[in-house]
């Protein structure tokens, strides 16, 4: 992104520091439907709504700091996934992005499945009532104990992420008597796109097994060696927030190539392939996403190809996103706590929150929006740095951004895009209450996350 020179404002030097951002919008007061969730817009008295109702009206109910979350969007774009997949595919929402029982119920009813990575994940999708044969359970170290609940409950399918872990499912499962369903979470050798930390599918790091040296080959003769298991498929996930599709068309390629192999080996047509999630939103006007249909169509499209040219029947094919279903759905409600102007540098302005509520930009870099939505206003933009109430330098929740210079305590101001990976990954650091999360759908807002309390602090200290 370009450093830009901008109208020389009042808390402004003629120059700008450097950073991370484009030049000032045109319109302060304008909302970008790409970043903001469906149903937020500005009323006539220049108050954002979201759902219908007012984020004042929200701040004086719930609280600052919230995430609120717009329901009708969170449905609508899971059953773009679902419709854009078909009857021949599944899709499996990926419940680390954010869960909560309220979510797990809308994907029951919009027809989705669910992916879990821990026994608290799987917990909540139990307790909503998640049919089990519709849920996937993951991860790289998967306790006995989680294997065990896992299959008691009948989940669909477990994703098996290592050697030891196959010879573990296989003897837990054999000694319930139970043949469990199973897929090899596989890595293809793919360098993803994105920040190191959340790219999954070159070797050297700790996921799945690698395809290269025949160690995947390798997995899938013991998988089908043991009574305990039905391997039905093969699972790759490559990364997250990505954009580029040619990452999944290399991995599809592989992953074809070890149906293929296995077919050649063992003459059994293994009939799924799990592509994994990892599809990139906009967390800023930059941002160019795919519609869920023309993912459906790129990824079906080289499955098929690649089975035709291995004369393989085309396995059902699953998909698992999580940040492309919730993240655009909710912002983050923050009351502006502090305008604390720097010369020649960048306007500091405190939230009532900051990175115990949002991680993602200390942890990952990430870039993200932000607007006044109290009101709107006509003054000239200033350079702003919204930061937290932390004690710590790097509790910043966006790094650059603009809003009116004549922004003062007291104004509300939100953070669009913060549906995944901001709730699910909250912390308490400072002994700061994680905030609510307020789902809004036809002009009635509910509390799905209620807000931390002290004495839900004090409980977990003994002594
Ligand atoms: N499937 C598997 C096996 C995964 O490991 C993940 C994410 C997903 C699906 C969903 O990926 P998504 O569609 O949400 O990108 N905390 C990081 C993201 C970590 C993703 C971990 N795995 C962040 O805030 O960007």
């Amino acid at each position: 992104m370009s450093r830009s020179a901008h109208p020389a404002g009042p808390r402004h030097a003629d120059v700008l520091p450097e950073g991370h951002y484009s030049a000032p919008p045109a319109d302060l007061n304008a909302l970008d439907p790409k970043v903001w969730a469906q149903t937020v817009e500005r009323d006539e008295d220049g108050v954002v709504t979201v759902g219908g109702i007012t984020v004042t009206r929200l701040a004086e109910e719930y609280g600052t700091p919230a995430y609120v979350l717009d329901e009708a969007d969170f449905r609508s774009r899971a059953r773009a996934w679902r419709t854009a997949f078909g009857a021949d595919a599944d899709v499996f929402y990926a419940g680390k992005a954010f869960l909560s029982r309220a979510v797990v119920r809308w994907l029951d009813e919009e027809g989705l499945n669910l992916d879990v990575c821990s026994g608290g994940e799987l917990a909540t999708a139990l307790s909503a009532g998640m049919p089990a044969d519709r849920i996937a359970f993951h991860g790289n170290n998967k306790s006995p104990e989680e294997i065990e609940r896992a299959v008691r409950a009948g989940v669909g399918r477990i994703v098996l992420d290592s050697f030891q872990e196959i010879a573990r499912v296989a003897h837990i499962a054999q000694s319930l008597g139970v043949r469990q369903r199973v897929q090899i979470r596989i890595t293809v050798g793919v360098e993803a796109h994105t920040h190191e930390f959340i790219a999954t599918a070159h070797e050297d790091q700790k996921f799945g097994i690698p395809l290269a040296g025949g160690q995947a080959a390798e997995a899938v003769r013991r998988a089908l060696r043991l009574d305990g298991l039905e391997l039905i498929g093969i699972h790759s996930h490559i990364g997250s927030q990505i954009f580029d599709m040619s990452g999944f068309e290399v991995a599809a390629h592989r992953v074809v190539g070890l149906l293929k192999d296995i077919r050649d080996e063992h003459g059994v047509e293994l009939p799924e392939i799990d592509l994994g999630g990892g599809l990139g939103i906009a967390y800023t006007s930059d941002d160019d996403p795919r519609e869920p249909h023309e993912i459906a169509k790129a990824l079906t499209e080289i499955v098929t190809r690649e089975c035709e040219g291995a004369k393989l029947r085309t396995p059902r094919i699953s998909v698992e996103p999580g940040r492309a279903v919730v993240g655009p759905t909710a912002f983050t409600l923050y009351e502006v706590g502090t305008v604390k102007p720097l010369d020649g540098l960048r306007t500091y302005v405190s939230v009532d929150g900051g990175m115990s509520d949002n991680i993602r930009t200390a942890l990952y870099d990430a870039e993200y929006s932000v607007a006044l939505v109290s009101r709107a206003s006509d003054a000239e933009s200033m350079l702003v740095r919204v930061v937290g109430k932390h004690c710590e330098s790097g509790d910043i929740v966006v790094k650059d951004a603009f809003l009116p210079g004549d922004l003062a305590p007291g104004d509300l101001i939100a953070v669009p895009a913060t549906g995944a990976y901001c709730r699910s990954m909250a912390s308490n650091y400072n002994h700061v209450l994680r905030p609510p999360v307020v789902a809004v759908r036809d002009g009635e807002a509910r509390v799905i996350v209620r807000r931390e309390t002290e004495e839900d602090l004090l409980r977990l200290d003994v002594g």
